[in-house]
């Protein structure tokens, strides 16, 4: 298979290309710190294309084509980029760049893999999410509310998909906790970003339309759709 990964370099999206390569797939990998793309290529040099480059600046789709005509294909792509601050006091530029990456740009690179798909004729599109994409949260509001975009989104495009190009599958990962960097504050139930990883696969190798990493995040996600918001509004 050829695997494009947008947001490797680091964390959930590292342990996901290094899954893949390691069982000889073709993973094409993108983030803005190149040395940490090229270790990663030193690891698995047959396996592992590189492309640096923000995912939030013009011309990301360019780099995208570049990058799957040096693949030699497509198979499934997951935009895995994301980003997040606290923004207690409400800081528009730390605002602003949550919705940057995860919402425009992801739209954009979403928007190239449908186009392709769609042209090939089958195709597999991933995003990661996350939990907090169920809820209004008052430290993260751009963030919740983006990630919110992304699942909604998704679900979206699963269902255009198995009206219009059944071979088409859309699968949106929604992560609680994982012990990366993007993990900040009070935590629980944290998994390792290889056993995101490893369960992030299974997910796709099953064409799971939606699942959460780990999986008993499936209570919290049950929880917050059915938490009245009188009682939400007072805990949150
Ligand atoms: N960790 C958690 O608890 C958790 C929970 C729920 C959801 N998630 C989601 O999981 C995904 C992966 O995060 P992670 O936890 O593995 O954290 P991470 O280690 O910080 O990984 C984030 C990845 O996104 C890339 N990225 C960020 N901004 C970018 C930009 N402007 N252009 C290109 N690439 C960019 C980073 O690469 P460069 O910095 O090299 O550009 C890095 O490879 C994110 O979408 C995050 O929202 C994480």
């Amino acid at each position: 298979m050829k695997i494009l990964i947008i947001g490797a370099t680091s964390g959930i999206g590292r342990e996901l290309a290094r899954l893949y390569a390691g069982q000889g797939h073709t993973v094409g990998v993108t983030g803005r710190r190149n040395e940490l793309l090229y270790s990663l290529q030193l690891e698995y040099p047959n396996h592992i294309f590189t492309a640096c480059f923000d995912t939030t600046a013009p011309g990301a789709t360019t780099q995208l084509e570049r990058l799957v005509t040096r693949m030699g294909g497509l198979d499934l792509l997951l935009y895995n980029a994301g980003w997040g601050e606290p923004s207690e006091s409400l800081d528009y530029e730390i605002d602003k760049g949550t919705v940057d990456i995860n919402v425009n740009a992801f739209l954009e690179a979403i928007h190239f893999g449908w186009q392709y798909f769609t042209a090939q004729g089958h195709g597999h599109l991933a995003a990661t999410s996350s939990i907090a994409s169920n809820r209004g949260n008052r430290i993260t509001p751009a963030y919740s509310a983006a990630k919110s975009f992304q699942s909604t989104y998704l679900e979206g495009l699963h269902i255009k998909a198995l009206r219009t190009n059944p071979k088409i599958y859309v699968t949106d990962i929604q992560p609680g906790f994982v012990d990366t960097k993007m993990a900040k504050g009070p935590r629980f139930w944290v998994a390792s970003p290889q056993k995101a990883a490893r369960q992030i696969k299974h997910a796709l190798d099953h064409h799971r339309w939606r699942v959460y990493i780990t999986r008993r995040w499936w209570i919290i996600a049950k929880l917050f759709k059915y938490i009245p918001s009188w009682l939400y509004h007072r805990l949150g």
